[in-house]
């Protein structure tokens, strides 16, 4: 892949074509790949990370938005997003290895969502159910009210969450209800999970974990 190529391109085009992705075009993906060689050993090469059986999951960043992945490590510097697993990893880029590692992990192709595979039915619909209509006598709103339809994602503030490891999944909207995550704007997330039962979680996990965003399927 010839990057500098890709850079002039971006250039150009920055003037005003491409709206709002001004962060993501500063990261050299070239740069990002060299800087990356300690994430592989969680994130994998390919980005896909590992769902882990009652342990902790590495999350797939493979796909994922460059600028969500920008804020996610400053939020994991700055102490916003708690994590100490992550954070040393985190300390130890400069700001511009940030833009570059987003710019690199956001180039890769989504890879398939793990753990979702023993669910059964009845939790998959009430997956299904969460997801995309939500539960107005809980007053869920949907997931795809934000995330978008097939749980892909819609710009840089909501991440996709199809095709993500129902463990990572699971243990973030956990670290949301037990106020554990409250890095997200106005709070949306942590008032959304609140409302979730365990068995909810689970099954909302275990469904994006099972939709293939790289399809971008659902509704
Ligand atoms: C020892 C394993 C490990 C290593 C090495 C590691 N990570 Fe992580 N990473 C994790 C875990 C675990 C999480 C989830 C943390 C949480 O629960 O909030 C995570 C989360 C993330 C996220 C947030 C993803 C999301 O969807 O919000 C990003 C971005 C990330 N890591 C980037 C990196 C980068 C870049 C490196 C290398 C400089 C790296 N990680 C090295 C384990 C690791
Ligand atoms: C009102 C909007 C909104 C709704 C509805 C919503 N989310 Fe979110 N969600 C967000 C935002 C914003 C973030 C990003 C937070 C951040 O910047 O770290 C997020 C992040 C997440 C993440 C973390 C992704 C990652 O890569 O770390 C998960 C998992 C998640 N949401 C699951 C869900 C599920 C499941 C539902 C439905 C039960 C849902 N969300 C409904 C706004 C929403």
């Amino acid at each position: 892949m010839n990057n500098n190529y890709l850079r002039s391109f971006g250039l150009l085009l920055g003037a005003g074509l491409v709206a709002g992705s001004a962060l993501a075009e500063q990261g050299d993906a070239g740069r990002g790949l060299l800087a990356a060689a300690t994430c592989t050993a969680c994130h994998q090469a390919d980005g896909s990370g590992l769902h882990v059986e009652n342990g902790e999951s590495w999350p797939r960043l493979a796909g994922l938005d460059a600028a969500y992945i920008v804020k996610q490590l400053h939020d994991f510097k700055e102490g916003r997003r708690q994590s100490a697993t992550m954070m040393p990893f985190a300390n130890m880029l400069d700001d511009q290895q940030v833009l570059d590692v987003a710019a690199y992990y956001s180039q890769l192709e989504v890879t398939p969502g793990q753990g979702g595979d023993k669910a059964d039915e009845a939790l998959l619909a009430r997956g299904e159910q969460l997801a995309n209509r939500g539960d107005w006598d809980g007053y869920i709103v949907s997931c795809k009210s934000c995330h978008g339809p097939g749980g892909t994602g819609v710009g840089s503030d909501f991440p996709g969450i199809a095709s993500q490891h129902a463990g990572y999944i699971q243990a973030q909207l956990q670290a949301w209800k037990d106020e554990e995550r409250s890095n997200d704007p106005q709070n949306l997330m942590g008032s959304i999970a609140k409302r979730l039962s365990d068995d909810d979680i689970q099954a909302v996990s275990a469904w994006y974990a099972r939709q293939n965003a790289s399809q971008a399927e659902g509704e």
